[in-house]
């Protein structure tokens, strides 16, 4: 298989989420243009729009008309998230800053993951939650008036860090998350920009109260956790290059692509520049003679999403590749460690689960069948850049379930290999 051409991913999906509600929250008209219109996104458009902010279709460019953080009321219905993590933790933690009783529902996979971890800061703030036995949903959230919070963060999790913020904005009061390691800061940045007196320290962030939140017009940067796809598939192409145009290459996302590059691939960023407050450049990837990685805890954040995709790209690596410290990967769309082994293995690929992570040994050619993703979009993804590679026949059971994060790769996939 070789690749070949240019390909803008779709935007960003954290920047996303973060463009809807921060928008909602703010006093006047704030432009979006290049949203991810995939089904998480439209998960927090529409948790919006039943907390009663207006919030248009999605479209490539459109216009929020923002009426301040006391302006959603009430909800009709439950909150439903469908697949979306991010909706529901960064919603708690505006909901819980309103005078509202909400619940939060999801899909199947959504109501069996962890929420404790943001009811537990949203509580000491002052907000009543209530959550089944087994911490996931339906979360039922009293908001009310919130104070201060100190929060020393046990997981190392942008969602959770994020809805701390979002509270604090919301109810007018400071706030300061010190975490285990630093997270995406996505966040942060979008509220400097919007005139939020936030500083980030070595260990943290700290927001002081503030009044209301400005407008600003946001021009979505393509996702690295797409882009991080067909990086891949470049890399263990057998000849050609790729050109992924205008990617954020924020230093909290491109742990994939500087490991990639240390396995022996090529990937240079070209025409960096700071765009909307966020650091975009075009990224070429060439194939290289791939050698195992190590990944560590201190990694983990800056390429927590692309670790299924690397332990697939392993088995095209020579040698041992040794994930550890990655205990979140049970708890995200799937068991990413559990499914991950399952699957490689059932291919015939050498890999083994570890508590907190996995080893994959390669190189393995000549891979061969069913994928069983568990409706998990990245699963379906990272084996689908595996089956593209020379030699292997992968079949996805969900080749659908994309559509949470990239409704077009199949096409993009396509359009690429030669
Ligand atoms: C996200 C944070 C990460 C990431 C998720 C998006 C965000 O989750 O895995 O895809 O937008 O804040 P955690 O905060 O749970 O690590």
């Amino acid at each position: 298989m070789n690749v070949a051409g240019t390909l803008r991913v779709p935007g960003d999906k954290s920047i996303s989420h973060r463009a809807l509600i921060l928008s909602a929250l703010a006093k006047g008209e704030s432009r979006v243009k290049g949203i991810l219109e995939s089904a998480d996104v439209h998960s927090t458009a529409s948790v919006l729009r039943t907390l009663g902010a207006s919030i248009p279709t999605l479209s490539p460019d459109f216009v929020i008309d923002g009426r301040g953080v006391g302006s959603l009321g009430n909800p009709a219905s439950a909150l439903d998230c469908g697949n979306s993590g991010t909706t529901t933790r960064l919603m708690a933690g505006v909901v819980a800053a309103r005078p509202i009783e909400a619940t939060f529902v999801g899909d199947s996979s959504l109501s069996r993951r962890p929420m404790r971890r943001v009811a537990r800061p949203l509580e000491a703030m002052g907000a009543r939650i209530a959550l089944p036995q087994h911490g996931g949903l339906p979360m039922t959230i009293c908001g009310s008036d919130l104070h201060d919070v100190i929060w020393q963060s046990e997981v190392a999790s942008a969602q959770v860090k994020s809805a701390i913020l979002l509270a604090a904005l919301t109810a007018g009061v400071a706030a300061e998350v010190i975490e285990p390691h630093a997270t995406r800061d996505h966040t942060e940045r979008m509220l400097i920009a919007r005139g939020a007196p936030l500083v980030t320290h070595d260990t943290g962030v700290r927001l002081d109260e503030l009044a209301y939140v400005e407008p600003l017009d946001v021009d979505v940067p393509g996702d690295p956790s797409s882009a991080a796809f067909f990086a891949g598939l470049a890399a263990i192409a057998e000849g050609g290059s790729l050109r992924l145009e205008r990617v954020c290459v924020n230093e909290t996302r491109i742990g994939f692509l500087e490991q990639l590059e240390r396995m022996g691939a090529s990937v240079t960023q070209v025409d960096a520049r700071l765009d909307g407050g966020e650091p975009v450049a075009d990224i070429l990837v060439e194939p290289g003679e791939l050698l195992a990685a190590t990944v560590t805890a201190d990694d983990v954040p800056a390429m927590v999403d692309e670790l299924p995709l690397l332990a697939c790209l392993a088995t095209r690596a020579n040698g041992e590749t040794r994930i550890t410290g990655a205990n979140e990967l049970r708890v995200k769309e799937s068991d990413r460690i559990a499914a991950v082994v399952a699957n490689l293995r059932a291919i015939g690929a050498e890999a083994e689960e570890l508590p907190d992570g996995m080893i994959v040994r390669g190189p393995t050619a000549g891979l061969r069948g069913r994928i069983t993703t568990h409706g998990d979009h990245r699963l379906a993804m990272a084996f689908g850049i595996l089956g593209a590679a020379a030699g292997n026949e992968i079949e996805i059971d969900d080749r659908d379930c994309v559509a949470v994060s990239y409704p077009r790769f199949w096409d993009d996939l396509a359009s690429v290999t030669r």
